[in-house]
């Protein structure tokens, strides 16, 4: 299932934040504009499918922390700089709502505070107060697959009708891992199992001690673990039944004239890079930072089990700028068997990311403290095309930029309604 929007709302800087998606997404901005905010909450939609979103939540600081600091309402005076940024009481009740909406199917959650009146000891935990899965690319009343409200989960059923799955799912727990079952929620496991394959790779080691630099045991690697310890396996399997043509071009075009080999003794496995001029091959443990972490994306990218959804952040950190556009276009190859979305202040990644027909910029800005995608330049365009597609629409009409501002803002108004506190 390919993403066609994001939805965030009460996250950090992004008070209210819809962004289309396509095949490749780049989103860029400034320092403070919110990209590695637009990132973790990324993060946290996926954990609700692993039973994990209260948990990160609370290592992120706790719901409080995260919520948007700013006025919940922000005046024209205000935007004009005619008033000082003032908030008001709270009107709402505390809500962090987040969701996307796919080509098949579309989630979202609106966690929030407990009502008044709970035990001391849990009064700042987070509670899960309404998900919603919908059918089809636009959230409607009629499209709504499984809709959770507090401890009742209820699915449709084929005939139109509601059945109840739960009475008292705990505020804690999400119905995507306590609901799901392949008779009555076939199509939330389906999504729930989607989510859980969504990959993130951010920070990957590459110092002095790090894991990857090690022989390690080699086994089948499909898929590179987040420390990049499995290096050398997943360069293997890769070879085996990956795409080795792949992987060798990918290094001749970063590395001109380089080869890259895996020495395995028993069942050590360690990498090992024939460079030009070099009379013996170095040993991960003697390439340069940049090298290794340039060989660990190839490793990630080239992956011969895709994910539907590759998230990267900030994949330039500590490679030299001429490995940029080889890196540029290795992400762009990977495009082609995942929806990917990069998160880079690296220009000239960007703008050899920009170069691809799929791609879709995402410049962040932030007014008065709050993300919002800038117009213009760059964003512009490509959300023409977008809109060309129509992706958002299941009839015929041609849609409208309303109608994608819609969807993104449907899942979230649809979850802060009818919310009993
Ligand atoms: N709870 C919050 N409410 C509003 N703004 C916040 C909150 N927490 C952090 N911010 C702001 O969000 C901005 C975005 O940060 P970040 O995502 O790290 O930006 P970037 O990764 O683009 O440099 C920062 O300028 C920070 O001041
Ligand atoms: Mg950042």
């Amino acid at each position: 299932m390919i993403l066609s929007a994001l939805a965030v709302a009460g996250y950090r800087s992004l008070r209210e934040f819809v962004a289309p998606l396509r095949q490749l997404n780049v989103v860029t901005g400034s320092n403070g504009s919110g990209k590695s905010s637009l990132y973790r909450a990324l993060r946290l939609l996926a954990e609700t499918a692993q039973g994990r979103v209260i948990t990160s939540l609370a290592r992120e600081g706790g719901l409080q922390s995260t919520l948007w600091a700013g006025p919940e309402r922000i005046s024209r005076a205000m935007q004009r700089g005619e008033h000082p940024v003032q908030g008001g009481g709270r009107t709402r009740p505390v809500s962090l709502r987040l969701g996307f909406a796919g080509d098949q199917f579309g989630y979202a959650i609106d966690l929030g505070l407990p009502p008044v009146g709970t035990p001391v000891p849990f009064l700042h935990d987070p509670e899960i107060k309404r998900e919603v899965i919908w059918s089809g690319p636009v959230l409607r009343p009629s499209t709504i697959l499984v809709d959770r409200r507090g401890p009742l989960v209820r699915a449709r059923r084929d005939d139109g009708d509601w059945d109840v799955v739960s009475q008292q799912l705990s505020t804690f727990d999400s119905m995507m891992t306590q609901c799901a079952d392949p008779r009555n929620t076939p199509e939330m496991l389906l999504l729930r199992e989607e989510i859980r394959g969504w990959r993130f790779y951010d920070q990957l080691r590459t110092d002095a001690a790090a894991p990857a630099r090690m022989p390690q045991i080699g086994t089948y690697t499909p898929v590179l673990g987040h420390d990049g310890a499995d290096l050398a396996a997943a360069v293997q399997t890769i070879i085996e039944i990956g795409d080795g043509v792949a992987l060798a071009e990918s290094i001749a075009d970063a590395f001109p004239g380089a080869r890259v080999a895996v020495a395995r003794s028993d069942a050590w496995f360690e990498v090992e890079m024939q460079q030009h001029g070099l009379l013996r091959p170095l040993k991960a443990a003697e390439l340069s930072d940049g090298t290794l972490r340039y060989l660990l994306w190839i490793a990630a990218l080239l992956t011969p089990r895709p994910p539907e959804l590759l998230v990267l952040n900030e994949p330039e950190t500590s490679l030299h700028p001429d490995l940029l556009p080889p890196l540029a276009r290795l992400i762009a190859r990977a495009s082609a068997g995942a929806q990917v979305i990069v998160v880079s202040h690296a220009e000239p990644l960007i703008d050899a990311l920009r170069q691809h027909p799929e791609c879709q910029s995402i410049v962040l800005e932030k007014t008065l403290g709050e993300t919002r995608v800038a117009d213009g330049q760059g964003g512009h365009k490509p959300l023409a095309r977008h809109l060309e597609r129509g992706k958002f629409l299941a009839g015929n009409r041609r849609p409208q930029q309303a109608d994608i501002d819609a969807t993104g803002e449907q899942a979230l108004h649809l979850l802060a309604r009818n919310r009993r506190e």
